[in-house]
């Protein structure tokens, strides 16, 4: 799996998972690419699972404001921290994530708290579209996402990716196949 950053992009690690006994396998986190749809297949995964590329479509509930601060973001500006709902997450930091990381910070308070905490510190931050302060739960992708695009547009590219890869894969087994006829 392609990895977008210092870290590895999935909170699964980048494996392909399984749901259930009886169920296929699904590949997720750090996915933006069809070729990564035609190397998750190739270690056994069915189908994948994709969560960040969707937040900055044409479609997508995000604010203007919001969406902003996402095209803004490089890969290493989603990070995992507690400080909006207690439990470890990935996403933007701001100088909300910055402010709870000071040494003299408080320590995060356990869920639900925390979450209930930010809860009011987001509304404040929504009435004054503060992109500072703003962070969203996202993965590593973000960083490679510029500008608003329609999910249309998003799917035909991760065909289309997937489709090249398939036919350079293909290339590669006639070769390989050909240099064993030999
Ligand atoms: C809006 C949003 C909310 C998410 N919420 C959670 C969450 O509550 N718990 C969690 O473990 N992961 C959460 N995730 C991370 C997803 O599990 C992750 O995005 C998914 O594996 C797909 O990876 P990707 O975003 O790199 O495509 C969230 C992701 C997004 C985009």
């Amino acid at each position: 799996m392609r990895q977008c950053g210092a870290c590895g992009a999935s909170p699964r690690g980048g494996r392909p998972y399984r749901h259930h006994q009886h169920h296929g396998a699904g590949a997720a986190g750090g996915i933006s690419q069809g070729r990564q749809l035609a190397a998750a297949q190739a270690l056994g995964a069915e189908g994948i699972w994709c969560g960040t590329i969707w937040l900055g479509t044409r479609e997508s509930e995000l604010a203007p404001y919001e969406k902003a601060a996402l095209f803004q973001a490089r890969a290493e500006d989603a990070v995992q921290r507690k400080s909006m709902t207690g439990k470890p997450v990935r996403l933007l930091q701001s100088r909300w994530t910055e402010a709870w990381d000071a040494p003299d910070a408080p320590p995060v308070l356990p869920p639900p708290l925390q979450g209930l905490l930010y809860r009011d510190a987001r509304a404040r931050i929504d009435r004054g579209q503060r992109q500072d302060f703003y962070s969203y739960p996202a993965g590593q992708v973000v960083g490679t996402m510029t500008a608003e695009r329609s999910v249309r547009d998003v799917m035909r590219e991760l065909i289309d990716d997937y489709a090249d890869a398939l036919e350079r894969l293909a290339a590669r087994r006639d070769a390989a196949m050909a240099g064993v006829a030999v």
